[in-house]
């Protein structure tokens, strides 16, 4: 982490940007919360947030009372109140974890084959369906009110309004908010980037579509011997092969970054596909294909929403100077470094013993 200063001074605070890029609907992010995933970022952190991530918040947590009470906003499938679990049980705390999320949040079935998971999932009061600008939670009811790469997706004013509201007398705020030139955005970036070549450039998903009806129809020895002589076919085969080339080549430039994974499982998922296409019927040929082109969809809108999200250093001095605004106090904002990478800004602020 970087050295711990006041976010950057003005004559008067930068108010908070407006945000344009259409916001994940609840129901986007439910079907995503849906995957056995603790995190997001699935490949990066299979188990949880861990290294300077987690040092970060068990630093949180190792200040709060032992049976604070915590709040999780934008809380995905619980990850930062499984770390709180985690720290508790170490360090003999008994902590009252809560998670808010916009979607219809059940972490408990999405990860309930992570056995190891299922107490402490039990643990945790998940509410689903609320935005975390207007919880409806008890007004001071909580010691902390925590975030990862969640906070920033709300309106500022409104959301640091709620968190001062939430906030018991003498209570924290911690943040990890997304970083505008953070490795994770330049990885979404690199990803849109490799999507709208795959998709819009290539038109790989069409080709894939056409080259699939014909193999689907192709079901006798006969009617794959006509469809290898088919001209026609021929050409929708050697035009499918050569985006398939292409998508390859271009996920594995040098300048791919972090995109080539969206790359890699369009390339799989249509290559399995195409392989079992002549077993298929052309129904579940067409919901294949339709939940590739909706994972598709997904990913891009997720990205978009990602990159939109991310703070820049004015972002983030006018989510302080809101935080400032809503009453709490002591505000301090940092760079968050992981394994070397910029990873994201901590906040902090408190609110005043009462
Ligand atoms: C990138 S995920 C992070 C989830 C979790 N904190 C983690 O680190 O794994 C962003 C989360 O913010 C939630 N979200 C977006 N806007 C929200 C809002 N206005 N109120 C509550 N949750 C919101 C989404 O549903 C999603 O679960």
């Amino acid at each position: 982490m970087s050295g711990r200063g006041a976010p950057g001074a003005g004559a008067s605070p930068p108010s908070p940007r407006a945000k344009t890029a259409t916001r994940l609907t609840p129901s986007e992010w439910g079907r995503y919360w849906q995957r056995p995933t603790v995190t997001t970022f699935q490949a990066h952190f299979p188990d949880n947030y861990d290294g300077e991530i987690a040092d970060f918040w068990h630093g949180v947590f190792a200040r709060l009372p032992a049976a604070a009470r915590i709040v999780d906003l934008a809380t995905g499938n619980g990850a930062l109140l499984l770390l709180a679990r985690a720290h508790a049980r170490e360090h003999g705390q008994r902590f009252d974890l809560t998670g808010v999320d916009l979607a219809d949040i059940r972490p408990r079935d999405a990860l309930r084959g992570r056995l190891a998971l299922f107490e402490d999932l039990g643990a945790i009061r998940f509410v689903g369906r609320t935005p975390l600008e207007r919880t409806g939670l008890p007004p001071a009811g909580f010691d902390a009110v925590i975030s990862q790469y969640g906070f920033e997706y709300a309106p500022p004013d409104e959301a640091a309004a709620e968190a001062a509201r939430l906030l018991a007398p003498g209570g924290t705020l911690a943040l990890v908010i997304h970083h505008a030139e953070s490795a994770l955005v330049r990885q979404a970036h690199a990803g849109l980037e490799q999507a709208h070549h795959a998709l819009a450039s290539q038109h790989l998903l069409e080709h894939a579509g056409r080259m699939l009806r014909r193999l689907q129809r192709a079901r006798t020895p006969e009617a794959r011997q006509a469809l290898a002589a088919d001209p026609r076919a021929q050409a929708e085969r050697e035009a499918l092969n050569a985006a398939l080339r292409a998508v390859s080549a271009r996920a594995a430039a040098p300048d791919a970054g972090g995109g080539a994974g969206f790359a890699d499982f369009l390339l799989r998922s249509l290559r399995e596909l195409l392989e079992r296409a002549a077993t298929l019927r052309r129904a579940q040929i067409i919901e294949a294909l339709g939940v590739i082109e909706r994972e598709c969809r997904d990913y891009q809108r997720r990205m978009a929403d990602l990159v939109d999200a991310a703070c820049d250093r004015q972002d983030i001095d006018a989510l302080s100077a809101a935080l400032d605004a809503a009453g709490l106090t002591g505000t301090g904002c940092a760079e968050l470094h992981y394994r070397g990478a910029l990873m994201a800004w901590t906040l902090t602020a408190h609110r005043p013993p009462g």
